[in-house]
């Protein structure tokens, strides 16, 4: 079952957190309240819900679960996250606190207080609602790592529209099929990206995907790159245009929302090729991710925190900027990717911006890793209190080195797991809990993990079985957007008897109780943490003209954690050779992206079917692995 790599080889490996992090720690008693919550859990996120958060006006029920698995929080309550994220703060003592600093790729700095930052999204907000937008409508943002991302999903939830991010590496049958599931008339995106001191054309990208999903009425587009596009009249406006005009004013009434509104769509892959738009909405999540962020990273007002994830996925949204703000803190954002153009340049920002949280993902640990351990040390790190990982689970030898060579044995390192459809960590320390390399640990207070066999009984310690999460809780996604069959049939269907969430990963429990993650059970593989479905990658291939069948698998691989290995079944008279391997290569990255693009291309006269017709992904597995096939008793005859 496991499609990662040595993760079950440390179990014995323990850290305890050292009496400097215990002295220090602002909740020391943790585990206690984690026992408490565990008692009573409404009873833990309704305090969280009045301590961390202002309502406009109190909600009457914490939880409604009338209607499972539809379940409500904080029902009766109004609220704006963008209140709680930039309004209050300006009207504190925080008003002129460091919000935000951003890096762009070739150095060039930007700050934004909390005031300047609130004025921003105040003028985009106008904007927004001069292009026509409403409270309900959605609007779809496709933007690279710049301060205007998280702007206008701010200005886009302060006026209770709903955004949709689809992350700029994703192309133009992606962006099309997001942009119609959503229905936006009005997209966001820039001219370009920088990406490794090239430009990627996002505005390209975004006209051909228009023209492939005619719902968009209005494109707002940034200047970021100053490279030539087409711009067509009357449907397309620069938004430093637009912010010259007297429509674009400072300031935007925030508009309450009842807590179930919803708040944002964020797409994911799942088992069929259309795209899975998970919905949050605007009460429960924002309680979970605030409160989760000031626990598990045991967050202050004097950090420089880091989260280097990409604000287009659900990192970015509720690590990067929406939790963050929340807790008033000073984050950082670079725009680049990590190790350009020097190998040290993340250690050189550590260094420069004295980051003291810094929050990403095993596969850039890895990949930064790769270069050596002499990049890092040429820098001082010693801001550096706390370390994050999220998005797959992390070797231990990665862990290790980020341990040791980055934290320099000082740091926790906090192990995130959750999911876009959790909004929030689910299992994950916090400064006091000792640390196992390559576990998550315990589920966070208020959250009811298991690891159950297909019957639901709890699987025996160091048993493999299905991860799932036994009780609701406040940032779950809602629904699936405008389907919620499949929002059913896909999270509550599995164990659908006990009324249990099945998270899609495979897991096991030590004798402690700590988590271990083993990977997806279903067609969805990890290419570097990003998550895509095997069916997004074999329509793309199939809708090339020499392909008559595809299937895709994941292989393990030491960098990405996993690679794309897929099999095509030619057209009759077509030829397959490295000319249209490379070619396939090509129209993937076109019609999905970069990281879809397979690392091997294998043609085949056959797949191995089911008689129902299922391709059976575990043989091709099996075969590249070099592994016994198993049971094939199900196979075609
Ligand atoms: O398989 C788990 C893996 O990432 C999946 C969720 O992917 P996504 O929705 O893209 O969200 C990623 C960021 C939250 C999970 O089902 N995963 C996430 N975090 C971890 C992890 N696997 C092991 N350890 C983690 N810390």
């Amino acid at each position: 079952m496991s499609d990662t790599f040595d993760t079950t080889a440390s179990k014995s490996e323990i850290y305890h957190p050292s009496a400097e992090v215990l002295a220090s720690v602002q909740l020391p008693n943790y585990l206690e309240l984690r026992e408490q919550a565990r008692r009573d859990p409404l009873a833990f996120w309704d305090a969280r819900a009045k301590e961390l958060v202002e309502w406009y006006t109190p909600y009457e029920t914490v939880l409604d679960d009338g209607n499972r698995p539809f379940f409500k929080w904080f029902t009766g309550g109004k609220i704006n996250i963008v209140h709680n994220a930039l309004d209050r703060h300006v009207k504190s003592w925080r008003k002129n606190k460091l919000a935000m600093i951003w890096e762009a790729e070739d150095g060039e700095q930007r700050t934004f207080s909390y005031f300047k930052l609130w004025k921003e999204v105040n003028r985009f907000a106008n904007i927004l609602k001069s292009m026509g937008v409403k409270k309900g409508d959605t609007v779809t943002i496709y933007m690279g790592r710049v301060p205007e991302l998280p702007i206008a999903m701010l200005a886009t939830v302060k006026i209770g529209a709903i955004h949709s991010v689809v992350y700029g590496g994703f192309s133009e049958q992606a962006l099309a099929d997001r942009i119609e599931d959503a229905k936006s008339k009005v997209v966001v995106t820039c001219d370009g990206a920088w990406l490794r001191g090239k430009t990627v054309n996002l505005k390209d990208i975004m006209d051909e995907a228009i023209a492939r999903s005619p719902v968009v009425q209005r494109v707002i587009v940034l200047k970021r790159t100053g490279q030539p596009i087409n711009m067509v009249s009357g449907r397309d406006f620069w938004w430093h245009e637009l912010a010259a005009l007297p429509i674009a004013g400072p300031y935007c009434e925030t508009e309450p929302m009842d807590a179930e509104d919803p708040m944002f769509i964020l797409y994911t892959s799942g088992t069929t090729g259309k795209p899975k738009g998970l919905m949050h909405t605007c009460g429960g999540y924002q309680v979970h991710i605030a409160t989760t962020l000031k626990y598990a990273f045991d967050v202050r007002e004097d950090d420089r925190y880091w989260c280097a994830a990409d604000p287009g996925w659900i990192t970015g949204h509720s690590y990067i900027v929406y939790g963050p703000l929340i807790l008033g803190l000073t984050s950082f954002m670079y725009e680049g990717a990590p190790g350009y153009p020097y190998p040290d340049r993340w250690w050189q920002q550590v260094e420069k911006y004295g980051i003291t949280i810094l929050y990403t993902a095993p596969t850039a640990i890895r990949g930064l890793m790769r270069f050596g351990d002499a990049w890092p040390a040429r820098h001082d790190l010693s801001s550096l209190r706390l370390l994050g990982t999220v998005g797959e689970p992390i070797n231990p030898e990665a862990w290790r080195w980020y341990y040791t060579v980055i934290g320099r044995e000082r740091c926790p390192i906090i192990d995130t797991w959750w999911q876009t459809e959790t909004g929030g960590f689910m299992i994950t320390p916090t400064p006091v809990v000792p640390l196992k390399p390559g576990s998550a640990t315990l589920p966070f207070a208020g959250i009811e993990a298991d690891v159950v066999r297909e019957n639901g009984e709890s699987c025996a310690p160091n048993e493999d079985g299905y991860l799932v999460i036994k009780r609701p809780w406040p940032g779950m996604a809602r629904t699936v957007w405008g389907d919620p069959e499949r929002y059913k049939q896909t999270y509550w269907a599995e164990f659908e008897r006990q009324g249990w969430y099945f998270t899609g990963d495979s897991a096991r429990r030590d004798e402690d109780g700590y988590f271990w993650i083993i990977g997806r059970m279903d067609d969805v593989i990890k290419v570097s943490g990003y998550r895509l479905g095997t069916a997004e990658v074999e329509s793309a291939l199939v809708s090339h003209r020499s392909v008559a069948e595809a299937a895709v698998i994941g292989v393990p691989d030491e960098l990405r954690g996993n690679v794309i290995h897929a099999f095509c079944i030619l057209n009759a008279g077509v030829h397959g050779d490295q000319g249209l391997v490379d070619e396939l290569k090509a129209h993937v990255r076109h019609e999905v992206g970069p990281i879809a693009v397979p690392a091997a291309i294998e043609f085949v006269d056959s797949l191995p079917k089911t008689r129902s017709g299922k391709i059976m992904r575990r043989l091709l597995k099996a075969k590249v692995l070099g592994q016994p096939v198993g049971d094939t008793s199900t196979l075609e005859g």
